[in-house]
């Protein structure tokens, strides 16, 4: 099978394409043959090795795929030729490749309605907005949500489901893509250069942070008293309150087919439609880790084998 793999960390240029032996699907395991994979800004935090998960090198990255079942190991519950969509445990990512080996429990159906590209587009976003929102925030009809980040790939997804759930949206990104913000069913875009959250907002019961770093506080300020805020660009855990009146809160992403199939139920009635997607060869993904960690992709890159 074909791989691109990180033998050192490094800038995107230690993106390698290398050979390896087709793996053999061992007790409940099944290989799957990659048709699409996404790139995820924790791919290019993973070659730089500033991941929360170590990975022995060579390490092949990539967190989401979507493809069909080639081989299935005894006791896989899942048949040769399932059209098949998964999110890796992060200590096992390996889907910039041609084929991957996959513990068949934890892989989802490939929803009817969608090709391989906007499959892969979706997973591991529409897994982490849906985890963020549903889960950990409990967000409710009628709220006013800040999704900060909302033109990137989760805030993407988390800015859609928002108003799908029945809140006021409102999120952040350059003027350019406020546009692209109010498709996605933004109520309030605004410019994150030089706003602030406190004055602007204020008002707000919930907030996602996809961005982290700078935008900590602003996420905070956002709050009404009693506001929770949930964050999953500020590492493991949750940031530190900057006042005592609201709740921070880390979202467990775990993967699970259960998890995966409310992602396409969510999909089936409406909650999503798939991003913009910039679609490059898997050989490219050089260039695509460029534009990942340039910091400003609208939608999903997605790479095919
Ligand atoms: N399981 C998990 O915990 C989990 C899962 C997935 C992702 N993550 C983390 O979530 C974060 C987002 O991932 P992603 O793949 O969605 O990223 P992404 O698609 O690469 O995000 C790019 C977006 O970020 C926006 N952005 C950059 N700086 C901003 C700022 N200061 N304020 C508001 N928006 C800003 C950009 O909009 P403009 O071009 O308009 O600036 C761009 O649309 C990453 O840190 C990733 O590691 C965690």
């Amino acid at each position: 099978m074909k791989v691109m793999e990180i033998r050192e960390y490094g800038g995107p240029e230690v993106l390698t394409p290398a050979e390896r032996p087709d793996p053999v699907p061992g007790d409940g395991e099944v290989l799957v043959e990659i048709k699409a994979a996404s790139v995820n800004a924790a791919d290019w935090k993973v070659r730089r090795g500033k991941s929360l998960a170590q990975h022995p090198l060579p390490h092949v990255p990539g967190r989401d795929f979507s493809g069909v079942i080639v081989a299935a190991g005894p006791g896989a519950d899942l048949p040769v030729g399932q059209e098949v969509f998964g999110v890796c445990p992060t200590e096992t990512e390996a889907a910039y490749a041609s084929h991957i080996l996959f513990k068949s429990e934890l892989l989802g159906r490939k929803p009817a309605a969608l090709s391989h590209v906007e499959t892969a587009a979706i997973a591991l976003a529409g897994l982490t907005a849906m985890v963020a929102l549903e889960d950990t925030l409990h967000l409710k009809a009628g709220e006013k949500i800040l999704i900060q980040g909302g033109a990137g790939g989760v805030g993407g997804m988390a800015v859609q489901l928002a108003h799908h759930l029945g809140a006021t949206v409102v999120a952040t990104a350059r003027a350019e893509n406020h546009d692209y913000l109010r498709e996605l069913g933004v109520d309030q875009a605004i410019d994150y250069r030089g706003a602030d959250l406190g004055e602007l907002l204020g008002d707000c019961d919930a907030a996602f942070d996809c961005v982290g770093g700078g935008t900590v506080e602003g996420t905070f300020a956002a709050l009404k008293p009693g506001g929770r805020a949930a964050f999953v660009a500020s590492g493991a855990t949750a940031p530190e309150a900057t006042r005592p009146d609201v709740t921070s809160l880390r979202p467990a992403v775990s993967r699970s087919r259960e998890r995966l199939e409310r992602v396409t139920a969510h999909l089936e009635h409406g909650a999503w439609k798939p991003p913009v997607i910039e679609v490059m060869p898997l050989s490219d993904a050089v260039k695509a880790h460029e534009l990942s960690e340039a910091g400003h992709v609208r939608g999903k890159i997605v790479l095919v084998p």
